[in-house]
């Protein structure tokens, strides 16, 4: 069979066939897959800011949401405001605000290693590059069960 293949833009998805594909390939319950995806097609990433009674900027950590919560990235804190827990404080926040309904966690790539260990991340693997990859489990919801 002959077919062609290529990226196709999420805003001008065929939603309405698509819809019966995931409910053939899918059945509910346990969950409507088309609902999920469609919802996470309008995701962007997420961005937590750590700032001063001033407002002077401390600090900052990005997440790029997925279906089981999200990729950690751009964890910086300003040199002068290092050392008081503000990093601990953004990574902590990013988690408890990621956990989603069901199981989930949360990824990352870094260099300092050691900073992320006591933050419950366990070592994936090495990369290329000589950064580690690490993951922390989400706490689950007792009542949903992963497929
Ligand atoms: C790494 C960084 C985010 C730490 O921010 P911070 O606000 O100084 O960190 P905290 O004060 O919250 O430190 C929390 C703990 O991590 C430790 N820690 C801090 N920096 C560390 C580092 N570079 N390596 C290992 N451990 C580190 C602290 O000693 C502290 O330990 P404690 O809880 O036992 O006291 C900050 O130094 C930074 O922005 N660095 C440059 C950018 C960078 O490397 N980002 C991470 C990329 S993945």
């Amino acid at each position: 069979m002959a077919f062609a293949l290529g990226e196709h833009s999420l805003e001008a998805a065929p939603w309405q066939q698509l819809q019966p594909l995931l409910d053939a390939c899918f059945p509910r319950p346990p969950r409507n897959v088309f609902e999920r995806v469609l919802a996470a097609s309008h995701r962007r990433q997420r961005l937590w800011i750590a700032a001063a009674q001033g407002g002077e900027l401390l600090g900052m950590v990005m997440l790029c949401p997925h279906s089981k919560g999200g990729h950690l990235d751009n964890l910086a804190v300003a040199p002068q405001a290092r050392g008081q827990g503000v990093g601990k404080a953004l990574v902590h926040r990013l988690i408890a605000d990621t956990s989603p309904a069901g199981p989930g966690m949360v990824s990352l790539t870094t260099r300092i290693p050691e900073f992320f260990e006591p933050l419950g991340f366990q070592h994936c693997g090495q990369l290329a590059d000589g950064s580690t990859a690490m993951m922390v489990l989400l706490p689950q919801t007792p009542s949903i069960t992963a497929r």
